[in-house]
This record gives C-alpha cells, structure tokens and sequence, in this order.
C-alpha cells in the first residue's frame, strides 16, 4: 500500500481525486490515505468511497513520510509548497498551472509522453482543455502531420471549482424566480449565458487559458513551434467540457481514416455515427471533429491517478 496525500481534498478536483483512486484500485486503503485542507475544511469529516475521512489541517511536516502527494489546491499554494513537499520524499502530482511550463518539471499525459515522468519528483497535470484535445489530436498528429490546429472549447462550470459550479446552480435558481441575479466567479452572470472570456486577456489578445491550450500542447508534444490557436468560452453547464477542432494536416486525410486511427487511441472513445449526423471535412489536407470529455477526469484526477500509476 502507497501512503497517499490529497491536499484541497474537499474540492471540485479532490473530490474526484478520491472516487479515481478507488475506482482504478490504486494501491491506498483508509488507513494510508490522508486528506488536507484549509483552515476552512479542517476539523469537518467527508464521506468517500474508502469510509469516512477526516479533513486536517495541511502543514509541511504532515507531508513526510508520504509516497505521494497530489496537490488540487491553486498555483500561488503550489509555489510555495510543491518543491518543499517533494525534498522530503513524497512525489508530488500538481494539479494547477504553477509548474506546467516550467523546464524541470514534467507536463505528463500518460497517453503521450509517459516517459517523462519516470525518475520526477514533481510531474505537472495538464489543463483540463489540452489533456482532453492532446489525446485526440496526437494520434491524428502522429499519422497525418497537423499543421494548424483551430480549437473552440465550451467549457463547463466545474472547471472553475466547486463554488463555480454552486454559482450556477444558485444564479439559475434566482433566474427562474424571477430573483436580483448576481456573479462572483465569473465575470458576467452565468444563467443561460455564454461567456467568451476565461481567465485574463495577454498581451496578445488571447486569454491565459487560451495561450495554456497552445503552451502546453507544444510542451507535451515537444514541439515549440506546434500552431494552435484556442478561443475559450465558458457556457452554463455543471461538468465536461467540449470542443470543436479543425486540424490542417501535412497529409491526406479522410473522416473515415481518422476514425481507424481514433478507434484505437489510448484514452479515446470513438461515438460518430454519420449515418444519423453529419460531419463534415475540411478539404483534402483537413478535418473538423468534434472532442467532449470529462475535464474533472481526464482534465484533471484521472489524469493525475494515471501518473501516479506510472510511478
Ligand atoms: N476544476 C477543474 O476542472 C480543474 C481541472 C484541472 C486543474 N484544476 C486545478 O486544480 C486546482 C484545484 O481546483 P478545484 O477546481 O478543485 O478548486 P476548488 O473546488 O476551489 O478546491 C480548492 C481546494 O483547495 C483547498 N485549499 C485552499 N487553500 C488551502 C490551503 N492553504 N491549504 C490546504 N488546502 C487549501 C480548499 O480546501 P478547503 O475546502 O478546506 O478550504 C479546497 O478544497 C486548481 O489549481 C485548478 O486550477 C482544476
């Protein structure tokens, strides 16, 4: 059994963390699993699927002896604690941005570069956006060559946290009663809105989360000059975010040898039934498709466990 730490346990991507560990059987009982959080959570008991836990206090000292730690906390949290809990042993899995682009730090999706992670003591998760397009995209990539990338994503409430989502559900409620509609997690009220912006606007008039997408796709690919350009929009649903993807490829390509490749892609199901829908192709060298998955899974606790079994 592997002593296991999850800090920001009671959170929208803790919680998940704690159903993926059980349903994937990774080597952790209720006596060597830990759960940390805040001042706010301390002290309170959460059921899961291994018993009832309670939440401690988290503090650096708590962290040794630990085999792994993951981290579903915000980055400013995991700068200041992600190296110190990895030099006293533990491998740390970190599921915010702080790390993501940074050189020593591996950005793993067990799919693509697995290699990465071996011999790490701090191993980045991707953005839930990248994760759920590189998994599609990189078999594509593999046997066409992509050499645009266009991604348009439609992003649920969850991926901003467990009060984003309450957000939504509160706000809807005040909507259909006719009640004063207020926002404080997102930048306009959510209710049957659609939001084009998610997270704050570089430089270059792309949003951060937009300029994630194409950073660390590049990082996971290994490929600093990949072109992808992703509009982000945030829409009124709980959790899986979608996205549309038109790809460019240096070779020929066809819907029906795309979905030979996708068919047997780690980490994709294939659910395309033309005779009912249509979809349509972007000349010979092209391909619209369409990508939807579970950004609180593959975006983020499923992908993290995934590492975690690597190790
Ligand atoms: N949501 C997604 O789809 C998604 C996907 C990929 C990555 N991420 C990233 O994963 C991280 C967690 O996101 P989330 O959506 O799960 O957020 P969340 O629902 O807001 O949960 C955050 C958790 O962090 C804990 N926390 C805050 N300050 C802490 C402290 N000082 N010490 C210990 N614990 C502390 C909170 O614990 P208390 O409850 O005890 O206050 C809470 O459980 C973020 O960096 C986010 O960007 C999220």
């Amino acid at each position: 059994m592997k002593k296991v730490g999850i800090v920001g346990a009671r959170g929208a991507v803790g919680s998940e963390l704690l159903l993926t560990l059980h349903k994937r059987k990774f080597p952790v009982s209720a006596e060597t699993l830990f759960l940390f959080g805040s001042e706010r959570g301390a002290g309170t008991t959460v059921e899961t699927p291994f018993g009832p836990k309670e939440i401690e206090l988290f503090s650096l000292e708590k962290m040794s002896g630990l085999d792994v730690v993951f981290l579903a906390v915000s980055g400013e949290f995991a700068k200041e604690n992600a190296r110190k809990i990895a030099e006293q042993g533990a491998v740390v899995i970190d599921n915010s941005s702080a790390f993501r682009l940074v050189d020593d730090v591996p950005l793993i999706i067990p799919e693509i570069n697995p290699e990465q992670a071996k011999g790490a003591k701090l191993i980045s998760n991707p953005n839930c956006t990248t994760a759920i397009l590189a998994v599609a995209l990189y078999p594509l990539h593999q046997n066409f060559g992509v050499k645009k990338c266009i991604v348009s994503t439609y992003q649920a409430t969850s991926g901003a946290g467990a009060e984003a989502m309450e957000e939504l559900r509160v706000q809807t409620r005040n909507y259909l009663d006719g009640k004063e509609v207020t926002h404080e997690k997102f930048l306009h009220p959510i209710p049957f809105n659609l939001i084009p912006q998610i997270d704050v606007f570089q430089d270059n008039g792309y949003t951060k989360e937009e300029m994630k997408v194409t950073l660390e796709t590049r990082k996971i690919f290994g490929e600093p000059n990949f072109q992808l350009s992703c509009t982000a929009v945030r829409i009124p649903t709980f959790r899986a975010h979608s996205e549309s993807v038109t790809i460019e490829t240096e070779k020929k390509i066809s819907p029906d040898e795309a979905r030979q490749i996708l068919e047997k892609s780690p980490g994709v199901r294939l659910v395309d039934d033309p005779t009912k829908s249509m979809y349509p192709i972007f000349g010979e060298c092209g391909l619209d498709f369409f990508v939807c998955g579970d950004q609180l899974l593959k975006g983020a606790a499923l992908n993290a466990v995934q590492i975690a079994e690597l190790l």
